[in-house]
């Protein structure tokens, strides 16, 4: 057997070890009875730490070491070989009680914070969260970074992303969209209450299911599921897990949490599958991942081409909400732009100001500069000041996100990253599809997903975030996109 089989081999082994405790993750936020929680807490731990000892041997290491050097590789196994060692080299940094530290902190705070949320009560959250974001700063250290710890964290979500270049990235969201969302403000609300009549939970859930067949989700390498946090998990390219939430007084929630965790799904069932367990096998960053919700959740969702598509048949199904109201207001009430409480339920332009605001948090914390017990405080009062709001409670506020609970410092900004990443890729297709908005119009959305499989999914991580910028659209990220975009979308709907 070749050494690069070799390596195949105990990748894979790992990839089933870490796809197993996705199986064991998924079923503890959709199916799983509460008491499990104790026990799934340990069983977790365990893989994780098995992962991280097959992830760490000596085996591995040597096989790195020689095929670093092999020039008879192809340039995708070059790369390969690339990504896992730099892995290889990060995971021999952690002690497996480390790790298993970790995962078992995570377990329980995901626990505590269920509970602080639904009882709104942040100190029952709060010892845990002061222990995980203490185990995250050593990690900071254990990892080590050049010139701001905060980037030893995002490095794992957003590979190569700098804390100062998001600084500069989100000086530009400050100064450009706080003016233009301010612009909005001094025009008069569209109306959007039909959105918050009754909307039956089954109808709901029905029509949900079809615009995930729709955009492309394939259902024999899939399913969707309900939980209190959407999200996408996988276990290979074939078997990709959606979820989504649906309140039956407001139908936004649904369909946004479907088309976005869709998209997501998507991304994973493109990748190709005989490359499993390999970085040719893996998405390539959180903030590409999260440019094809985006994308398909705003680009395409909240756009009026595709309710001219899809908007009859939602009239159909729910007549006595909507007979009286026309797409053209139904796209209005898509696309109010409104300060608000929650960042999921948040427009696609204030959204923004929700992840500065926990960037800003995160670097605090693992600067040292906030402790964990004035979080609610300090939280409270960056609403004020960015957009605006008094937060009434805990569970409306800091407890509202599960990212923290799951350990996910520096992950906040890959969503906005996302959002003008889409921007920037949208704007390339609609240059190389042909009538590509009409099509979407026509409900045919197949030569949009085509066009993401061959410039994105397809190519695993072969490139980098930037790499892939600059291949499908001639230059790097450029908050310019989003702008444009921005502005032309809303100085139509609010007459500006
Ligand atoms: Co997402």
């Amino acid at each position: 057997m070749s050494n690069y089989s070799k390596y195949q081999e105990i990748l894979r082994k790992i990839a089933d070890v870490q796809y197993a405790s996705a199986v064991l993750n998924w079923d503890q936020e959709t199916y799983m009875p509460s008491k499990g929680a104790e026990y799934r807490a340990q069983q977790l731990s365990t893989l994780a730490g098995i992962a991280h000892e097959l992830s760490t041997t000596k085996e591995l290491g040597d096989l790195l070491e020689l095929l670093k050097n092999d020039d008879s590789l192809g340039e995708k196994e070059k790369r390969n070989i690339k990504e896992s060692l730099k892995k290889y080299i990060d995971n021999k940094k952690y002690s497996t009680e480390f790790v298993q530290q970790l995962s078992k902190t995570i377990s329980e705070a995901f626990q505590a914070w269920q509970k602080a949320k639904a009882e709104n009560n942040f100190l029952l959250y709060a010892p845990y969260l002061e222990k995980l974001v203490k185990l995250k700063r050593d990690e900071c250290c254990i990892l080590g970074f050049e010139s701001h710890p905060y980037d030893a964290l995002l490095d794992q979500y957003e590979p190569g992303a700098k804390t100062t270049d998001l600084e500069v990235l989100f000086a530009d969201v400050r100064i450009q969209l706080v003016d233009f969302v301010k612009q909005i403000a001094s025009k008069p609300q569209n109306q959007e209450s039909f959105m918050f009549t009754h909307y039956n939970k089954q109808k709901q859930w029905d029509f949900g299911m079809d615009l995930l067949k729709q955009i492309g989700y394939d259902f024999d390498a899939g399913r969707q599921d309900v939980s209190s946090h959407p999200f996408t998990t996988n276990f290979c390219s074939e078997d990709v897990r959606v979820t989504t939430r649906i309140n039956e007084n407001d139908l936004s929630e649904m369909i946004w949490s479907c088309i976005h965790e869709g998209g997501h799904g998507l991304y994973e069932q493109g990748l190709p599958s005989s490359e499993y367990g390999l970085p040719s096998g893996e998405y390539i960053s959180l903030g590409i991942h999260e440019s094809q919700s985006r994308l398909w959740e705003n680009n395409v969702g909240r756009g009026l081409p595709y309710w001219k598509a899809n908007y009859k048949k939602l009239q159909e199904i729910f007549p006595d909400n909507l007979q009286n109201i026309s797409v053209v207001d139904f796209y209005k009430a898509m696309n109010i732009v409104k300060p608000s409480l929650i960042r999921t339920s948040a427009d696609e332009l204030t959204y923004h100001f929700h992840v500065l605001i926990r960037f800003e948090i995160e670097k605090a914390l693992i600067e040292g500069t906030i402790e964990v017990k004035d979080l609610p405080s300090y939280w409270n009062s960056k609403y004020k000041e960015y957009l605006g709001i008094n937060v009434p409670s805990d569970t409306q506020g800091v407890l509202q996100d599960i990212h923290w609970s799951h350990g996910s410092f520096g992950y906040f900004p890959t969503y906005s990253l996302g959002s003008f990443y889409a921007a920037q890729f949208y704007a390339q297709a609609k240059k190389e599809i042909i009538n590509l908005e009409s099509e979407i119009e026509n409900g045919n959305m197949s030569l949009l997903l085509n066009w993401l499989r061959s410039k994105v999914h397809i190519h695993g991580k072969f490139y980098s975030a930037e790499e892939l910028c600059i291949q499908i659209t001639g230059e790097k990220l450029n908050f310019k996109y989003f702008m444009d975009y921005a502005k032309n979308k809303y100085s139509k709907l609010y007459d500006l």
